[in-house]
């Protein structure tokens, strides 16, 4: 038993404290977090206004949350934790699509739309044709995977955060054939910034960071017998593919949007002149398939 509780014993006396935890996984969390929590705190020292500070911050962070806004996942994202999450979670041995972070802007529900069909509902920008195929490890196309695909507008927004746009502009749904295609239109997407009216934002410009994430399309592609796949595509070019402000970027997932100056293909394929196209396979994995041990502990 710890009685004098000082900078010596401080990690013991609390661990001690919580031996008697039943849950055998809470038990090794709350280890791991005491270890080190009371190591950062020794290490940086903080005075009594740094950390009432600290406090403070996390405060009006949850202050900031409701149903639609959810800044403690901002701030997950911005230091790098939930790209982490998700790299622990989704080890790939093989040339399966990687994943990447969902973000805020997902909606339940997108239209169903027919192969072909475009995705944007006011036409603005510049438009896009987007295709590709959904495969399995061996190459094999996927009949019946879904995609589930949401972007910004040309100039960087969501539908939700837009009242210019129609409601569900740039989503939808589409469900691939025995060939395994997709194909469908849009208009190129833009870079935009998180959002940064909040701590995460005001984090951000105090670190000397800028809140931009580089112009994407997402994903979320499932199949039945498949591990679903949360993706982007991204826009090859775009100035902030190495500075992403939620380290969203996988060096798989670049591709060139090409322009093209074509008016007998723009027609064919329903799209404006000039018009961009972007390629991309998906690669799933079978859902029996588990992932292999750690990589950290190699590293
Ligand atoms: C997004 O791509 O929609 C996004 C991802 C993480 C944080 C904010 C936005
Ligand atoms: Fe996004």
């Amino acid at each position: 038993m710890t009685r004098d509780f000082n900078e010596l014993t401080s990690t013991a006396a609390v661990l001690e404290r919580n031996i008697n935890c039943r849950n055998d996984r809470l038990r090794e969390i709350m280890i791991s977090v005491v270890t080190h929590l009371h190591a950062i705190v020794k290490e940086v020292e903080p005075t009594f206004e740094e950390w009432a500070f600290a406090i403070d911050f996390l405060t009006r962070t949850g202050q900031i949350c409701d149903d639609k806004r959810q800044e403690f996942i901002l701030l997950s994202d911005t230091l790098g934790v939930s790209m982490l999450v998700d790299a622990i979670n989704h080890r790939r041995n093989s040339t399966a699509t990687e994943s990447t972070v969902l973000g805020p802007f997902h909606v339940d529900g997108a239209p169903h739309l027919q192969m072909g069909d475009s995705i944007s509902r006011d036409g603005q920008g510049e438009p896009l044709y987007m295709s590709g195929r959904v495969l399995n490890e061996s190459g094999a196309p996927i009949a019946g995977a879904r995609l589930d695909v949401w972007q910004t507008s040309f100039d960087g927004f969501y539908d939700v955060q837009d009242d210019r746009q129609p409601e569900m502009n740039l989503r939808g749904q589409f469900v691939t054939g025995s060939d395994g295609r997709y194909f469908f239109g849009s208009v190129k997407p833009a870079s935009y910034p998180i959002p940064s009216d909040g701590t995460v934002g005001t984090m951000l410009a105090a670190l000397g960071r800028h809140p931009m994430r580089p112009a994407h399309v997402h994903f979320i592609v499932s199949a039945p017998g498949y591990q679903s796949v949360t993706t982007h595509v991204f826009v090859d070019g775009d100035p902030y593919l190495d500075s992403d402000a939620v380290f969203g970027v996988k060096e798989s997932l670049i591709v060139p949007f090409v322009r093209h100056d074509d008016p007998a293909s723009a027609e064919r394929l329903g799209l404006g002149n000039p018009f961009f196209t972007a390629e991309y396979d998906f690669v799933l994995v079978q859902a029996s398939v588990t992932q292999p041990a750690s990589l950290a502990a190699k590293a």
